[in-house]
């Protein structure tokens, strides 16, 4: 054996460097799924969370949990139309609490029933 004795050191050395890089990039993602999940747990304002008024963002609610059957420009789907709804802010409240048809009952926290509600009927 007559090997250049540099060379394990050189390896470990790559090693060592990729590794750093590695746990960086790894550290990265998981602090952006960490805010997400965050985020996630506020909007959602369920499971045990500590209520949200104040916080609640009624269009990333209605990504996450409506947009499958009211449609991406609320234009409808599965469910009617929401853009220029004819029903009151307090119908929809009840639509949304209530779920009617294949809709959903408790998709949207009692708290932010009127959040989303007005939300709703502002959208053109
Ligand atoms: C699984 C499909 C589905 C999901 C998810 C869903 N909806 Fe609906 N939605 C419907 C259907 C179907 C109706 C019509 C029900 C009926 O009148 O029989 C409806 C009706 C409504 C209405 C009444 C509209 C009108 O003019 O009659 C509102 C308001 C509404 N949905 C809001 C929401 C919101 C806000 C969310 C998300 C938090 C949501 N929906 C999620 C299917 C869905």
């Amino acid at each position: 054996m007559n090997r250049n004795p540099i060379i394990p050191f050189v390896l470990i050395m790559a090693l060592g460097i990729g590794l750093v890089f590695f746990l960086s990039i790894e550290g990265l993602n998981n602090a952006d799924e960490k805010a997400k999940e965050e985020k996630h747990g506020e909007m959602a304002g369920e499971e045990g969370e500590k209520p949200s008024s104040g916080e609640f963002d009624p269009e990333a609610k209605y990504k996450e949990s409506c947009v499958s059957c009211h449609g991406g420009n609320y234009e409808g789907g599965a469910g009617p139309a929401l853009k220029g709804t004819k029903l009151s802010k307090d119908e929809i409240k009840d639509r949304i609490k209530n779920g009617g048809g294949i809709m959903p009952a408790g998709l949207v926290a009692d708290e932010n029933l009127d959040a989303m509600a007005d939300w709703i009927k502002s959208l053109k």
